[in-house]
């Protein structure tokens, strides 16, 4: 073997080297992978009706799925956390919390001479608000988390079977018995949270402006938006060209071509 021949293949040899070298470092540059702003990916969790009492549910806890076996004795138990600070008797005094009597389906922040937090009058909706099982539920669930802003320094009942047994003690301070709930997985959520209230309005106006968006046709879309729309809709029209309908055919070549190049321009001339 002489050395020009050793030469060749070393020389060929480093040549290849640089050619894949070369290519794997633009390659990464071009088509550089950014990082996920969250790791993982999410997983929806849909109630599946698993055992009583399952633990790991999506949505606020279901009180109404307990009541039926709560035990108002067992509540009352559960109410010595509360008395540092309520009392539940008829006439009983606000402490540093209001009196509680006849709480379960009374109008929220209604105690008299108790000066609530402006959180809880606010969510109180000037007496429209009532403490009903599920509300109460959640309130008494995480107060802060569930209405932040209430001066109810109180960490909460964790057990769905504490908050059960003590909504069922405070239902038996009152006059007359509030009818038990009955478990309604879906509808219960709708109305329980203050936040609930205010988002009501938003879909509507949203889906609004979407179907205003979709009448008036690609003028007030952006490039991007307005080629993925395209690209689409030439997707269609060539399935109905497939079909024999030669009137669309020369459209879908026009699309095509915007498809592939989305100047602001372009679109604007395309209607
Ligand atoms: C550290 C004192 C404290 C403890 C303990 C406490 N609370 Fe309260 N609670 C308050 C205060 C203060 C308010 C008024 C909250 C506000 O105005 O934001 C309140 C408000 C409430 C309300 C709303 C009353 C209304 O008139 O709208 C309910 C219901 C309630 N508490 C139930 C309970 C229950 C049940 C427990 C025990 C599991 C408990 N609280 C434990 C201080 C406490």
């Amino acid at each position: 073997m002489n050395s020009s021949y050793f030469n060749a293949i070393a020389g060929a040899f480093l040549t290849v080297v640089f050619v894949v070298m070369t290519v794997s470092i633009a390659s990464d540059a071009i088509f550089h992978t950014r990082e996920p702003v969250k790791e993982g990916f999410e997983i929806e969790v849909t109630e599946g009706g698993g055992e009583a009492g399952g633990k790991e549910e999506a949505g606020p806890f279901q009180i109404a799925t307990l009541m039926a076996g709560a035990s108002a004795e067992a509540g009352a138990n559960v109410f010595k956390k509360c008395q540092s600070c309520h009392t539940a008797e008829e006439g009983g005094a606000n402490k540093v919390g209001p009196n509680l009597w006849h709480v379960l389906g009374r109008p929220v922040a209604s105690a008299p001479d108790f000066a609530y937090s402006p959180a809880m009058v606010e969510y109180a909706a000037g007496g429209e608000t009532h403490w009903m099982y599920q509300n109460l539920s959640e309130f008494l669930d995480n107060p802060k988390k569930f209405l932040s802003g209430t001066k109810m320094s109180f960490a909460g009942l964790k057990k769905p079977e504490d908050r059960a047994n003590v909504i069922a003690y405070l239902r038996e301070q009152a006059p007359e018995l509030l009818p038990l709930p009955t478990p309604e997985p879906e509808a219960a959520e709708a109305e329980t949270t203050p936040e609930a209230t205010e988002a009501s309005a938003t879909p509507e106006a949203a889906s609004d402006a979407t179907a205003a968006e979709d009448m008036s046709g690609s003028s007030e879309m952006t490039p991007a938006e307005t080629t993925e729309e395209k690209a689409e809709e030439s997707e269609t029209l060539d399935e109905a060209a497939a079909e024999g309908t030669d009137a669309v055919t020369t459209d879908v070549d026009a699309l095509e071509e915007e498809a592939a190049e989305p100047t602001a321009t372009e679109t604007d001339s395309s209607n």
